[in-house]
């Protein structure tokens, strides 16, 4: 279903239009944006948070509202339905006045343009507001997340399945990139604090910094000038394996919004030759702009990567960076339309699309040279077993298997979990393909 945004509707209904192009498959990434634009400047954090938080906690709403609604609302009602999760999230989860979040929520019922169903609106919120959040032992309300994703990450992960999705329901932290060409990150730290910033150094990632609040970037010293990036601790690691070096020639697969592709041109000086694709033309751009921000320099192609006959000159890589496309299920608290948005179904097309990538990119390595592949997903199916695939049928590659202080050693790759307060879920599996003359540090 098409979304259009309306422009005069109040900031409620919006985000109930915006939730319901989310539920026709679009992400917020997408939706928002649009509906943003048409609003003033100053409502759209308020927007977004509305956005963000029903979609967080939309699986425990919606088993509230369920118990609470005699017999479901129409089809062409789902607005209303939607527009109820706002106002009840914001019950639940705001300090906003309750007579003000009911009084607005049915002004934004007749909004929509649904004015015979205000009474239903108003007796729902006010029995919700009267008797408060009822207790619910059922996995799917209590964890807020979708049935076959908690029973996934259950079969998945039997001791840490809990943690798991209880760290996906947290806020995550806002992580940075200094850029080490510009200064230091001690230096960094201290620009930070002179601007009233609170920040600590990350754990693992030698550049990454993590804010204590999350601010716009225009508050950070010389993001302008390309002193820093956002970018959270277990994507800054992609460095510490694949170990770039100046003169290298190098392929970022699957590179939009170029994140990873600007962190190893940083972390080699700009010397090396990086090649940066992606198949979307609409992200392309974004590349660009990073690399712009941050004077660096890479070629752009916009192509599918595994069809290596469309864009491949010939000459071998000596490092690949493959980040391929998955259920980003490790970066659900970044992404809570996830919960909605993705499928069971998707993820054996997905496995399949993430073999292929690595069956086809391995023909463009060096020998000697290493590829890192590399998810934001949780689910072995997309991680481990894909590492397991390839190396039973390709003898020539070896998996890099040194310890790391980060993560858990999966036997097929290194697997991070979203953790509360700190990195993501990532996955890293660095492969090095045989030969007599190997690389001498294969320490990530
Ligand atoms: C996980 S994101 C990459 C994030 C990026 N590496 C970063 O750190 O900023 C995956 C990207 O792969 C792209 N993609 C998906 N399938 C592709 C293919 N067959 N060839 C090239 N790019 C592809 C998507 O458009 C998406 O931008």
């Amino acid at each position: 279903m098409a979304y259009h945004p309306i422009r005069e509707l109040p900031i409620r209904a919006l985000a109930a239009e915006v939730l319901l192009a989310v539920e026709s498959g679009e992400s917020l990434s997408q939706a928002l944006p649009r509906a943003q634009q048409d609003i003033d400047p100053d409502l759209r954090p308020q927007l977004q948070a509305l956005c963000y938080g029903v979609c967080r906690w939309f699986h425990r709403l919606d088993g509230e509202l369920g118990q609470r609604l005699r017999k479901p609302l129409r089809k062409q009602d789902r607005n209303v339905h939607l527009l109820m999760l706002v106002a009840l999230f914001q019950l639940r989860y705001s300090h906003n006045p309750s007579y003000a979040i009911l009084n607005e929520t049915v002004e934004a019922c007749r909004a929509l343009g649904k004015s015979p169903l205000t009474g239903l609106v108003n007796g729902v919120l006010r029995a919700a507001e009267r008797e408060g959040e009822p207790d619910s032992d059922i996995p799917v309300v209590r964890f807020s997340h979708p049935q076959w994703m908690i029973a996934k990450l259950q079969h998945n992960w039997p001791d840490q399945w809990q943690a798991i999705l209880e760290a996906n329901n947290t806020q995550a932290p806002m992580t940075l990139r200094v850029n080490g060409r510009h200064g230091s990150r001690d230096q960094y730290l201290q620009r930070l604090a002179d601007s009233g910033l609170e920040a600590r150094a990350t754990a693992f990632a030698p550049w990454g910094i993590q804010l204590a609040n999350p601010v716009a970037v225009d508050r950070l010293p010389g993001f302008a000038e390309g002193d820093v990036s956002v970018q959270d601790e277990a994507a800054q690691l992609c460095t510490r394996w694949l170990q770039p070096q100046a003169g290298q020639r190098i392929l970022d697969a699957c590179a939009a919004p170029g994140g990873k592709t600007c962190a190893i041109l940083e972390a080699c000086d700009n010397q090396a030759e990086v090649i940066a694709i992606d198949q979307s033309a609409d992200r392309l751009p974004r590349i660009q702009e990073n690399l712009d921000r941050l004077q660096l320099s890479a070629t752009l192609k916009e192509a599918d990567a595994g069809d290596t006959s469309s864009w491949w000159d010939g000459e071998p890589f000596d490092r690949i960076l493959l980040d391929v496309p998955c259920s980003a299920t490790g970066v659900i608290r970044r992404h809570p339309d996830i919960k909605l948005l993705r499928r069971e179904t998707d993820i054996t097309p997905l496995a399949g699309i993430q073999l292929g990538l690595l069956e086809q990119l391995w023909a463009t390595l060096k020998p000697g040279g290493r590829l890192l592949y590399a998810t934001c997903s949780v689910f072995p199916q997309e991680n481990s077993r894909i590492i397991q695939r390839f190396l039973d049928k390709e003898p020539q590659a070896q998996l890099l298997s040194e310890d790391a202080p980060w993560g858990s050693d999966t036997g097929y790759g290194r697997q991070l979990l979203p953790a509360p307060d700190s990195h993501d879920g990532f996955f890293y599996a660095c492969l090095i393909k045989g030969s007599d003359t190997p690389d001498q540090d294969n320490r990530p």
